[in-house]
């Protein structure tokens, strides 16, 4: 495989997203979210063919598909040969990342499945980031690194907040789950991400799936916080009513803050919290009858992002208006079933 730009060349292989060989080999290929949502990794193909994956819509168009266009995060080559060409101006967002050393201050349970973890940088070092922003965590021995987003917006106190889902079969996770104590040193990158609030006036709706809640509720909370007076309603979804967490944040911020509502929507069995089990999708169109005027910040699983933001979209919100946070985890794409950071 070629980069036509800087005329580097790697191998493929067809099972492997082409993001992923790409950056096990050292070459640097313009990438940010890796889950199809902000366009960063779009490229030409010039010759071969890829199979184009997952796509929600919004960061490539079946039109650009059509020009031959196609997002690396998501691809597989199926052709023995692929010349690819960055488009110009695309430089990828991770000139300002920077790597650096972390202590483990907790690892705390918060649900059977999730984990509260703060690390603490340097004290000598400034990490700055905008609320919606991830990392990428060096866990030992499991390539390529793992991507968690960050659950607060920069307090400027040098501590970072992470919300990590255990998956099954998921090395990361479950060396985080399993082995990351209080005091251990892990080294991480960031920050990454192209997640934001998106630009212009309007009601706000954020929507997260699971530890989806992490970007969702920095990004509305940094809004709040920085006081922002229109109406927020912020969604949390999860499998099962003991999978509910941050409900203290949530709670906090509709106390202190008049314009901001919460809902927690239990999917798989009667909660406190709805009348009967439901879907995302179901409760915003139960919800509103047009989200026209709206801002919407989705974050969750490939599958939730999509069904959210295609609901949203049928009720008259503009694409532009979305911004949307989807990590596929990597070692599910190995297994290649839905899923959630
Ligand atoms: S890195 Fe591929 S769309 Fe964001």
């Amino acid at each position: 495989m070629t980069v036509i730009n800087t005329g580097e060349q790697f191998s493929v292989d067809q099972a492997e997203i082409i993001l992923d060989s790409a950056l096990a080999q050292g070459i640097r290929i313009p990438h940010q979210c890796r889950g199809a949502s902000c366009g960063t990794c779009k490229v030409r193909v010039l010759t071969g063919a890829v199979d184009h994956g997952w796509s929600l819509g919004l960061a490539i168009t079946d039109e650009e598909k059509g020009q031959g266009y196609c997002l690396l995060c998501q691809a597989r080559a199926i052709t023995p040969e692929l010349r690819i060409e960055i488009p110009s101006g695309v430089g990828g967002g991770n000139e300002q990342a920077t790597e650096m050393c972390t202590e483990v201050l907790s690892v705390v349970s918060l649900t059977p499945r999730v984990k509260r973890v703060v690390l603490a940088t340097p004290a000598d070092r400034t990490f700055v980031y905008p609320a919606g922003s991830y990392l990428e965590v060096l866990v030992p021995g499991v390539d390529p690194n793992r991507m968690y987003s960050l659950a607060s917006a920069c307090r400027n106190d040098g501590l970072l907040e992470l919300f990590v889902s255990r998956h099954a079969f998921g090395e990361a996770s479950g060396f985080i789950h399993d082995t990351l104590r209080v005091g251990d040193l892990i080294r991480v990158r960031g920050p990454f991400g192209a997640c934001r609030l998106p630009d212009g006036a309007g009601p706000v709706i954020g929507l997260a799936g699971g530890t989806g809640l992490a970007p969702v509720l920095a990004i509305l909370e940094d809004a709040l916080e920085r006081g922002a007076d229109e109406p927020m309603l912020l969604l949390h979804s999860v499998s099962q009513t003991r999978e509910v967490f941050a409900l203290d944040r949530l709670v906090g911020l509709s106390r202190r803050h008049d314009n901001f509502k919460y809902q927690i929507l239990v999917t798989d069995e009667q909660s406190p919290y709805t009348s009967h089990p439901m879907f995302a999708p179901a409760w915003i169109r139960q919800t509103f009858s047009s989200l026209a005027t709206h801002r919407a910040v989705i974050g969750g699983s490939p599958g939730f992002v999509e069904a959210c933001a295609q609901t949203c979209i049928s009720l008259g919100l503009d694409a532009a208006r979305i911004s949307t946070d989807s990590f596929v985890p990597s070692e599910r794409r190995a297994i290649d079933e839905n899923a959630h950071p």
